[in-house]
């Protein structure tokens, strides 16, 4: 096949959810259908959600198992569709952020019960900020659910976007009894509740076929249907494919991933509706993901992905042309011709050595310590560089040092590593070394993570300090250096390893003291480095 016909198959997109709303659940089923796996349960990596830092720990020591989950490519009808799987627990979500940048749609689960939770308004930002397309999965209709229109209420207030069901559920929990298809006009219904392994049998009927499909629905829910559709097609949003493709009208299914309902016909539309690669800007110029040339960017840094082999593998996503194992790539940010060692792709537990691949995928490849998170690699000669993935900023700070005070190099050796990984951030005070490392994260789970991989890779115990930062800003401009600033006292002063100078703060009201006491001053939320 073609260059451009592959790259023309390519469906490369990100499941995001709230924890427990059903995003591993769905990932499962998305790959029974394509046929990536035989049975359910065979995507690993959901215990990670399981909270317990223990349950974590042990699952660090499986890791060879579980993040390999994170990229799954699959053939489905004439498509090549890659899932971009994320962390379930909401401690990782800068994971998220990070796979959301290499995803051109995102498909955004939502518990029918709970409607938009925290972890979903967070996820829905980012795809937001980079207008990608957003599909709804409004799941666990099986069970007691909020109102339909009050669930599409939600998601247009709070997101200020259009929705446009493409399919109408009949009922809810008990009742729940098939969906409406608004295209064809018509009813599946579903006749056994199974938690299957396989495809589920549905019953297609006509929304004229009134007397059969009284008869099977529950008292009312006929004319019900009839009574809502009406209201939809009437007040509902009109549907566009623009706006669906300027994620402003998010197309949406109603189902239930555990039972398999819905899940074939969201598969189906959803490959129609969503896009090949997308264009990506380096500069002002737009990079085709059509054109000849091969460039990526590393989005996903993952170290010891196999313990025995203390690798490192750089996760790429290819934003055009194509990649050719025994080519020679420059490496943009090291200004240096190198070869990409050992690519990969990864489905599941398997990892196969890939000889080529195409604008869309994801690749994996061993990384000897050279590559940061936002590095471009790219043909020879093409002089693209891609914009960097924004650092978000840490809620949690904490004071580290060493308590072995031989092991310095093992320290900074570690700690460098595992903040390029962007598991962490470090910063540290202007003019002192990296004896102390003021951490940043997201979630203090991290915390305990750095300690566990300080210790067991790098052979450094560490002593932590928990600080009372809540907010950090990165510096845009400033009327004065730092230190001249008038900021509140327990305001602290801080540069990131490039250089760059921030504000620590201990509550948002003195963010707004810095800003109203300094004129000229600009403070960002996070950094596009
Ligand atoms: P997550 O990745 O978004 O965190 O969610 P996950 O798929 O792990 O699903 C969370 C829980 O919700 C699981 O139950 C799962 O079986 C259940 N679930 C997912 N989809 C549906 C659905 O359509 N209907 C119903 N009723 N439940 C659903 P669990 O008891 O926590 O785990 P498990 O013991 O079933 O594995």
């Amino acid at each position: 096949m073609e260059t451009q016909e592959e790259i023309k198959r390519r469906r490369t997109f990100a499941i995001i959810s709230h924890p427990d709303a059903g995003k591993t659940t769905l990932t499962e089923k998305l790959l029974l259908y394509g046929g990536a796996i035989q049975q359910a349960g065979a995507v690993k990596g959901k215990a990670a959600a399981r909270h317990a830092v223990s349950d974590w720990m042990e699952l660090e020591k499986q890791r060879g198992i579980s993040v390999t989950s994170s990229v799954m490519q699959f053939d489905y009808r004439g498509y090549c569709i890659n899932i971009l799987d994320t962390p379930g627990h909401q401690d990782f979500s800068e994971d998220t952020y990070r796979t959301l940048m290499a995803a051109d749609s995102a498909v955004m689960v939502i518990d029918a019960a709970k409607g938009i939770e925290p972890q979903t308004r967070k996820l829905f930002k980012i795809c937001a900020m980079r207008h990608i397309p957003i599909f709804t999965f409004i799941n666990k209709m099986d069970r007691e659910a909020l109102s339909s229109f009050e669930l599409l209420e939600q998601l247009e207030k709070e997101f200020g976007i259009g929705t446009y069901p493409f399919n109408w559920p009949v009922g809810c929990g008990q009742n729940f009894h098939g969906v409406y298809d608004r295209q064809s006009r018509s009813l599946l219904i579903f006749n056994e509740f199974h938690h299957g392994q396989s495809r589920i049998s549905a019953v297609e009927y006509s929304i004229e076929d009134k007397e059969a499909l009284e008869e099977i629905l529950s008292y009312g829910q006929y004319d019900n249907l009839l009574e809502e559709t009406e209201l939809l097609d009437g007040a509902g949003y009109e549907f566009d494919i623009d706006e669906v493709r300027s994620g402003r009208l998010s197309p949406v299914f109603f189902g239930s991933a555990l039972n398999n309902f819905g899940v074939e016909q969201f598969l189906n539309r959803f490959i129609e509706l969503t896009m090949p690669p997308l264009p990506r800007m380096s500069g002002e110029t737009e990079i085709d993901p059509f054109s000849d040339g091969f460039s990526a960017f590393v989005f996903k840094i993952q170290a010891n992905m196999n313990k025995a082999h203390r690798d490192r593998i750089a996760f790429f996503r290819i934003c055009s042309g194509k990649f050719e194992r025994d080519k020679e790539y420059y490496h943009v940010q090291q200004k240096k011709l190198i070869k990409l060692a050992q690519p990969q792709q990864l489905m599941a537990q398997d990892r196969s050595i890939i000889d080529e691949a195409y604008a869309g995928d994801i690749i994996g490849v061993f990384d000897p310590g050279i590559f940061s998170i936002g590095d471009t690699v790219c043909e020879k000669g093409m002089d693209v560089i891609y914009a960097g993935i924004p650092t978000f900023a840490p809620e949690h700070f904490a004071s580290v040092e060493r308590t072995d005070t031989m092991k310095r190099k093992q320290f900074e050796k570690g700690i460098m590593q595992i903040a390029q990984e962007g598991a962490i951030q470090i910063f540290h005070e202007p003019f002192s070394g990296i004896e102390e490392v003021i951490v940043g994260v997201v979630g203090v789970l991290q915390f305990e993570v750095l300690e566990y991989r300080l210790r067991t890779e790098y052979g450094v115990e560490i002593r932590r300090r928990d600080l009372p930062f809540e907010c950090i800003r990165w510096i845009d401009s400033a009327p004065a250096s730092p230190d001249r600033l008038n900021l509140t006292s327990d305001t602290k002063w801080v540069q990131d390893y490039k250089g760059n100078n921030l504000l620590l703060f201990t509550s948002s009201w003195c963010i707004n003291w810095a800003v109203q006491k300094n004129e000229g001053l600009v403070l960002r939320e996070f950094n596009q480095d």
